[in-house]
């Protein structure tokens, strides 16, 4: 028995999806604990693509019950619209496949609308949200505002909880925002329907949990996000609002630490980020061109350009630490061939001295430069490796290299997108 965190070590998108369905095989519960719909995890199985925003990657094994922990904020219509999406591909979903936390966060109408009214408020330094809803949502569940699954499925205090909510926030929304009112009676209607439809799926993920490992059970914890859009340790304004880090499953799902037995970062080959902040290693040169047009590098959720650059060792060792990390899975390899030379950073030079310790403050990152080591590319077509020696030497010697850096071991090598494009070096769950 073992249960195990995957969380993004970047600024999200390394391809937590793909582990996850991976790595779901050997699990039997897989648990979303933090974020919402700003996630978009991509499963590609058999020619097969699925993006998903709330539900947890391990849905498409047959077998496996899915669940949304207390830590997560849920958007109920884009739920309902995932659910019948998996449905529309043959996929299960069930209320015996998929359970939602009763103390799971709503987001509301008026979180999307606060989400966007503020960031076109903000213009030029706007933080680039996926607009939403997350951060109002988070703020709501913080001051003691806010709507959970519990009451949404009860209409007699849904529909107080809401009148009560949305005089402040239509004031907020005409007076400050200049944005319209919104209407309480379309609100009602629309969150009420959504409340009989999702009724079944709510229940006591904390519990479920608890009974799951006295039974042996495997649990797998699906982060969402990446360490370094984490509300405390992230590039913080230039944030989500939930703690994206490993320690957050334990309050996002209600499982206590010592229960946690390892903790896989997930970790691109290079590094990529969505939206506004700073990225020391960002390329605007051709080889940025490169890893955006290689890696297909458009947001899953929002379709926006991802920003490219080299790999960062110092943010990589920032994740080692914040994260406790057992072990590394590298993605997206493949998208290195073909270029001449690849470049890793391992310190940054901030006002004429070394820092090798990544600075917890927005400011003092954004004028650091980053100290790369090189390493010979190489222009062999990877995407066919299932062992580590089908790789070219100079792409073990490369992986060797980050290991050594890091000082963290290897456990996945990830070579393309397809769930069997990928070299497991040591199974987690068998580790
Ligand atoms: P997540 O948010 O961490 O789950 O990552 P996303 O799904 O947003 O973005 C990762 C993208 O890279 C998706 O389109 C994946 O299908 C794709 N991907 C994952 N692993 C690999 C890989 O090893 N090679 C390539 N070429 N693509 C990959
Ligand atoms: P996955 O799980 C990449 C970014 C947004 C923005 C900032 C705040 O797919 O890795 P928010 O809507 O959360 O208030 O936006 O965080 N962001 C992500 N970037 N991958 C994600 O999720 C992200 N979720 C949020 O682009 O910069
Ligand atoms: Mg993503």
């Amino acid at each position: 028995m073992a249960n195990i965190v995957v969380v993004g070590t970047q600024w999200g998108d390394e391809g937590k999806g793909k582990v996850v369905d991976l790595l779901s095989d050997s699990a039997d519960y897989i648990v979303r604990f933090q974020g919402g719909n700003n996630a978009g995890h991509t499963l590609v199985v058999e020619d097969r693509k699925l993006i998903l925003h709330l539900i947890p990657s391990g849905i498409l094994h047959p077998r496996k019950t899915c669940c949304i922990g207390n830590g997560v904020v849920v958007d109920p219509g884009v739920l309902l619209e995932e659910i019948e999406k998996l449905r529309g591909h043959q996929v299960h979903v069930s209320p015996e496949t998929l359970v939602i936390s009763g103390q799971a966060h709503v987001i509301m109408t008026y979180h999307r609308e606060v989400d966007n009214a503020r960031e076109r408020r903000k213009g030029k330094g706007k933080i680039g949200t996926t607009g939403r809803g997350i951060g109002p949502c988070y703020e709501d569940k913080a001051s003691r505002a806010g709507i959970r699954m519990h009451e949404l499925i009860n209409p007699k205090l849904f529909t107080e909880k809401l009148k009560e909510n949305l005089e402040e926030k239509n004031f907020y929304l005409e007076k400050f925002l200049g944005a319209k009112p919104l209407a309480y009676q379309q609100i009602a209607d629309e969150y009420l329907a959504y409340g009989e439809l999702l009724r079944p799926y709510v229940g006591n993920v904390s519990e479920l949990l608890d009974r799951a490992r006295r039974q042996g059970k495997n649990i797998l914890f699906e982060g969402a996000q990446g360490t370094h859009l984490d509300i405390d340790h992230g590039t913080y304004p230039f944030v989500t609002s939930s703690n994206a880090v490993a320690g957050g499953a334990c309050c996002g799902a209600g499982i206590g630490p010592s229960l946690i037995d390892a903790v896989i970062g997930i970790c691109k080959a290079y590094t990529t980020r969505v939206g506004g902040g700073p990225f020391p290693t960002e390329l605007t040169d051709a080889v940025g061109q490169h890893l955006q047009r290689e890696g297909a590098e458009f947001g899953s959720t929002t379709g926006r350009p991802r920003r490219c650059g080299w790999l960062d060792l110092v943010v990589l060792r920032n994740a080692a630490r914040l994260n406790g990390l057992n072990s590394l899975a590298i993605t997206k390899l493949d998208v290195l061939s073909g270029l001449e030379q690849i470049r890793v950073a391992t310190s940054y030079v901030h006002e004429s001295s070394s820092m090798e310790i990544f600075p917890n403050e927005c400011f003092t990152l954004e004028s650091c430069d980053p100290s790369y080591i090189d390493f010979p590319g190489w222009n062999e077509d990877i995407s066919n490796a299932r062992n580590f020696s089908d790789l070219p030497v100079k792409t073990q010697r490369y992986l060797r290299a980050i290991e050594e850096l890091a000082e963290i071991p290897l456990s996945i090598v990830s070579v393309g997108p397809g769930r069997e494009q990928t070299i497991m070096l040591q199974n987690p769950f068998e580790g």
